[in-house]
């Protein structure tokens, strides 16, 4: 897709926001289709609708099957006053790109399909919104990446395809991609890597994409993202039940979001220095799996009780948040389908994070308002260490009780983190969109747009 700011003779399907609650297709005196789209009362319009009534413009824009629309800058941004012109410009391109996004990789090719809208029309446009749809098309491209690498059965997106998927991500761009291979984790000591990964014959990559925008002798510490990279999870030898095991192809979303997160940020050549990190590995059942009750030993010396199998993510996240270490960052976010639990417990409209640092948790929360990425914090008090103490072993990767377990997840990664510029966003409420996000069922992309904002202000 693109969007073209030129003035166009072509009769191009008009968008229209308009007051009130009804949504309707027009011919207008020139001939021209107009689709007017209800946004109820404008001057109590919010971002947080905006943003939605512009992808439900894109959907309507679907179901008539345009291939081209036109829109007004100036009447499209019709009582969302407190935004700069650049930040509309930017949700705009975001949240069309992202409404535009099918995922159609699977299904049989037709010379009648509709491949979504091809060009985007834009008139009136300031040179600041201007601005902003050129940073929100690289972010909503990033975020469709995300979706498409989250979207791909387990069978195609093993660990060696996230692998090339990151190193191909990189092309074109100053990032540097090094694939850490079996025997470098082993001599890292990664022993929580090596037994997730024990179970498959799939071998594990540990990716590693370096951007040193700012210059790498530059005194500037970078940013490290680490992201789950769990190709597929099965539970391991505490093997999910039937519903449960449908979907864990997505329990790569936080690796994917990191590689798309680093990528956006190299295209729209901020001067940051930004680490990804991606522990890839498949928890797969077999006779070589994991047992429940083996201890492991992590990179940073501390022994873990394995209380449960299908508690990977955190095993995997503890070593790689020690490895993010060495780079002695000034920030560190962990992206992970972590838990069940933090769906239990916000719903499927936020992410969990979890820091002890509360400017932080502060800045975070109020990025997930700017950049549409909703999160919402719970705690992580020094107490909830006692609920993950090992019997046989130092730490156990279960919590006693076992309620709260987005907490007792997030305080045992909270093991292997030494600094307090550290926040965990447990992603699995919005690993899949939900009916109201206005986008196409799967992967949601989350939470790319909030970690390039967070990148910028940091
Ligand atoms: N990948 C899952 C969490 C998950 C569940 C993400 C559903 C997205 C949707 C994670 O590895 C897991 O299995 N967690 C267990 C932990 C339990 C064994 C303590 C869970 O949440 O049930
Ligand atoms: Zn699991
Ligand atoms: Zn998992």
């Amino acid at each position: 897709m693109k969007f073209e700011f030129k003035k166009t003779t072509k009769h191009v399907p008009t968008i229209s926001f308009v007051e009130g609650d009804v949504s309707k297709v027009v011919e207008d005196t020139k001939g021209s289709v107009v689709l007017k789209i209800g946004v109820g009362k404008s001057e109590a319009l919010t971002l947080r609708q905006w943003r939605n009534l512009v992808r439900k413009a894109v959907r309507v824009a679907h179901a008539h099957k345009f291939t081209e629309i036109l829109v007004d800058a100036n009447e499209l941004t019709m009582g969302v006053v407190k935004e700069s012109d650049e930040n509309l410009g930017r949700e705009f391109a975001e949240n069309v790109l992202m409404a535009d996004y099918e995922f159609r990789k699977y299904k049989s090719k037709k010379k009648s399909d509709f491949l979504g809208i091809g060009t985007v029309y834009i008139e009136n446009a300031s040179s600041g919104f201007k601005n902003g749809v050129k940073r929100g098309e690289i972010v909503g491209f990033w975020v469709n990446q995300a979706r498409d690498l989250a979207n791909t059965p387990g069978k195609d997106m093993t660990p060696t395809v996230l692998a090339k998927a990151a190193k191909d991500a990189g092309k074109g761009t100053t990032i540097k991609t090094t694939i850490l291979e079996k025997k470098d984790v082993e001599k890292l000591g990664m022993g929580m890597v090596l037994g997730v990964d024990q179970g498959s014959v799939e071998p594990l990559k540990f990716i590693v994409m370096e951007y040193w925008g700012a210059g790498k002798t530059s005194k500037e510490k970078p940013i490290v993202l680490v992201g789950k990279g769990v190709t597929f999870d099965t539970g391991g030898i505490n093997l999910k039940p039937r519903e449960a095991i449908l979907g864990m192809n997505q329990d790569m979303s936080g690796g994917a979001a990191v590689i798309a997160a680093v990528s956006a940020v190299a295209k729209l050549k901020l001067k940051k220095n930004v680490i990804a990190l991606v522990p890839a590995v498949e928890n797969a059942i077999s006779g070589s799996s994991l047992r429940p009750g083996d201890v492991l030993k992590a990179m940073n010396g501390k022994t873990v009780e394995v209380l449960d199998t299908d508690a990977e993510g955190r095993l995997i996240l503890g070593d790689a948040l020690c490895y993010a270490e060495k780079y002695k960052p000034k920030l560190i976010v962990d992206v992970a389908t972590l838990t069940g639990s933090a769906m239990v417990a916000l719903g499927t409209r936020t992410s969990a994070i979890m820091t002890r640092n509360e400017e932080l948790e502060y800045k975070v929360r109020k990025l997930g308002e700017v950049s549409g990425e909703y999160v919402w914090p719970l705690p992580l008090w020094k107490e909830y260490e006692n609920n993950i103490k090992g019997k046989v072993a130092d730490i156990a990767n279960l919590g006693t009780p076992r309620q709260g377990d987005a907490i007792n997840a997030g305080t045992f990664l909270a093991q292997f983190v030494t600094t307090d510029r550290w926040v965990h966003i447990d992603m699995a409420p919005r690993m899949e969109t939900i009916d109201d996000d206005n986008l196409a069922k799967g992967a949601a992309g989350a939470p790319v747009r909030l970690l390039v904002r967070l990148i910028e202000e940091y």
